[in-house]
């Protein structure tokens, strides 16, 4: 097994070179990927006044509507380890005298405390399962939380559930050379959070309680045009980086290595419809835990 200094420091790394496509695809991907995190919204129903904090925020269109939620006297902070990302969230969001939502660099996993804390809720989608230390991420995230305060995250399932990610990933890696090395056992990864057990057995470990797994199937509704699907697809997963310093002779070839494999999600005229499979992660901080 890898070390965690060593998972860490790739996890950053990925990041930082994924994050120029994370940026391009930001409006698109609000849209599209609206379903990942829906559910833990409908959970958290932050209420205004409330503090709410979004772990692994991107470009922060999903503080952004935690920000309306919990508005006019409410905050709401969108942490990410990814700088640009973070710039840009700010860019999208902050209302003319800074008003709106409040964006934070920071690993979660190192950091002391979370500015803007105590909060009343937190939100994270699609981001827990990366964490190298999970238990360390979630226990600052804990020690972020009031007493009692409630936590709503969605992670993938397994890769059955969600075939379209690696067939995303083959697609283009076929054309882009290789990706970054794929996760071995519990490494971080998209499907690190696949067993609900070992999920349950972080979740107590950081001092959560009240801990609910739920599966939830979801579709992600995309138009019927394949540059446009296969590059959002391409652009914010593995081969993203490599894919933006590709000719567009080969960013084509990738683009169609992807459009084939995806060929059976697709209705022509109608759009794609991704099968999606996620986790629904609900808990609270308990009471009882250590600060
Ligand atoms: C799969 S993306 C999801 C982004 C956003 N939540 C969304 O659903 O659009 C994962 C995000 O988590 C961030 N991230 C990964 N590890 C992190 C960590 N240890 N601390 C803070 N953010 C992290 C990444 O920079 C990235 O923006």
């Amino acid at each position: 097994m890898t070390d965690t200094a060593t998972l860490r420091a790739r996890n950053a790394d990925f990041w930082g070179r994924t994050a120029p496509g994370w940026i391009h695809q930001a409006d698109r991907h609000d849209e599209i990927g609206r379903p990942l995190g829906a559910v833990a919204l409908d959970w958290l129903r932050p209420q205004p006044g409330e503090r709410a904090l979004d772990i692994g925020c991107g470009c922060g269109g999903t503080t952004a509507e935690i920000a309306k939620a919990v508005a006019p006297s409410g905050t709401a902070v969108g942490l990410d380890l990814a700088e640009a990302m973070v710039t840009t969230a700010r860019k999208r969001f902050t209302a003319p005298g800074g008003a709106g939502p409040r964006f934070v660099v920071g690993d979660v996993e190192t950091l002391d405390a979370v500015p803007g804390a105590p909060f009343d809720a937190v939100y994270s989608r699609m981001t827990l399962m990366l964490l190298a230390e999970p238990v360390a991420g979630l226990t600052t995230v804990r020690r972020a939380m009031r007493t009692g305060a409630r936590l709503a995250a969605t992670v993938f399932r397994d890769g059955r559930v969600n075939p379209w990610l690696p067939a995303a990933l083959l697609g283009a890696s076929a054309h882009l050379g290789p990706s970054p090395p794929l996760p071995v056992g519990d490494e971080p990864g998209p499907f690190a959070f696949a067993d609900p057990a070992r999920v349950t057995r972080l979740l107590i470990a950081a001092g959560f309680t009240d801990i609910g797994i739920h599966p939830y199937d979801v579709t992600l509704d995309a138009p019927d045009d394949s540059d446009l699907v296969t590059e959002w697809l391409i652009e914010i997963g593995p081969a993203g980086a490599a894919y933006r310093d590709a000719q567009p002779v080969t960013q084509g070839q990738a683009r169609a290595g992807v459009a084939r494999l995806l060929e059976r999600f697709r209705t022509p005229g109608i759009g794609y419809r991704l099968p999606t499979g996620l986790w629904l992660i609900t808990a609270r901080s308990d009471s009882t835990s250590a600060p």
